[in-house]
């Protein structure tokens, strides 16, 4: 069955997204059809190479696209209402308060001139109508949830590391109390010891805050820690989607096993990460079928021309040809 259920209790619906980029007259489909649920204080991870699509779902559910993208289809509900994702204007009180995205490389977001107790404070006057003092207050409070002193409040983002910016990045992410906090690759940027810690406070704040989480990575390994789902992207679908566990142990799609293979394993000897062989799809011309068939190590003819609809086998979802649930011509066949 392809799985276009719609559950109520959800906080956030992605529901057959679908976003353009228009290109010198020409138009790239970054999301084709993207849907998925996420429940309060639920944990996701958004894993897929480069140009899969990632970063144009958060951007677009927290609606900031860039202007020459266009929602060609589908839409996004938060707490069962629609998002009016594409226009500025009227997404203006539903972001930062409802959903915020924490981007890779702080440098780049942040106000080189100004003091990051400012920086956090502003938000909280702007967002939350807090007079200087209260939001000054409050500032001090998040720079201490996210684990910097005080009295380093005083602090320009260049007086400080990476990761501490990055703190500062998360708890600007807070200030105005949202229920979804989106990291972009948060922790790409950085060393393995300061991106574990990064990881290990979204993991605290979420469970404190009851935040849901929703974590982008090209890096399959940094999900297991911190997520409870794992949906994987190829050429702007979800391909697979399924808990941490089911999807590391047993993965139903090639393309989801060739990335848990290409993970480094110290232990067993391999230390290297193995690229997948081959070159992502052109999505201005998107292949036909299967997106993945000419590097699917499992392809079938019917790969080539048939599209694999992303069909639900219990808690897990999968858009692989080898996996396909019962259609109902097939039921008639074998009387089920
Ligand atoms: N502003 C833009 N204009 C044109 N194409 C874009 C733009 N942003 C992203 N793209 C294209 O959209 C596709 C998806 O990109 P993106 O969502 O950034 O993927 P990811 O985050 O997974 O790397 C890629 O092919 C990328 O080149
Ligand atoms: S549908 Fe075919 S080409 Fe695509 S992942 Fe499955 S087996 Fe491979
Ligand atoms: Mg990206």
């Amino acid at each position: 069955m392809t799985d276009t259920s719609q559950d109520t209790a959800s906080l956030l619906e992605v529901d057959k997204l679908s976003v353009n980029y228009g290109l010198k007259g020409a138009s790239l489909c970054a999301l084709d059809s993207v849907s998925f649920n996420l429940q309060a204080g639920e944990a996701v991870a958004l894993v897929g190479e480069s140009g899969s699509g990632k970063t144009t779902t958060a951007l677009a559910i927290a609606g900031l696209l860039s202007p020459n993208a266009s929602v060609s289809n589908g839409e996004v509900r938060y707490r069962g209402k629609r998002l009016p994702i594409d226009d500025d204007t009227a997404m203006r009180p539903h972001r930062w308060s409802e959903t915020s995205v924490v981007f890779q490389g702080a440098m780049n977001a942040l106000n080189p001139v100004h003091r990051i107790i400012k920086q956090i404070a502003e938000p909280c006057m702007l967002k939350l109508g807090l007079s200087r003092g209260e939001a000054t207050k409050r500032a001090i409070e998040l720079l201490e949830r996210v684990g910097i002193p005080a009295d380093r409040g005083t602090a320009y983002p260049h007086e400080l590391s990476g990761g501490m910016r990055q703190r500062v990045m998360i708890a600007m992410a807070l200030a105005c109390r949202p229920s979804i906090i989106i990291g972009d690759e948060p922790t790409t940027a950085l060393d393995v010891i300061t991106q574990a810690q990064i990881l290990k406070l979204l993991g605290e704040l979420r469970s404190q805050l009851n935040l849901a989480l929703i974590l982008i990575t090209h890096d399959l390994s940094v999900v297991a820690e911190a997520c409870d789902r794992v949906m994987i992207m190829y050429a702007g679908r979800i391909v697979e989607d399924g808990t941490v566990a089911e999807i590391f142990a047993k993965p139903k799609h090639p393309y989801t096993r060739l990335l848990i293979d290409s993970i480094p394993n110290p232990a067993s000897g391999k230390r290297i990460i193995r690229p997948i062989p081959g070159d992502p799809p052109n999505l201005m011309n998107r292949p036909s079928g299967c997106a993945f068939h000419s590097r699917c190590p499992s392809a079938m003819a019917v790969c080539a021309n048939e599209v694999p609809s992303l069909d639900r086998f219990g808690r897990e979802r999968v858009a692989c040809h080898l996996h396909r649930s019962l259609t109902q011509d097939d039921k008639v066949a074998a009387n089920v």
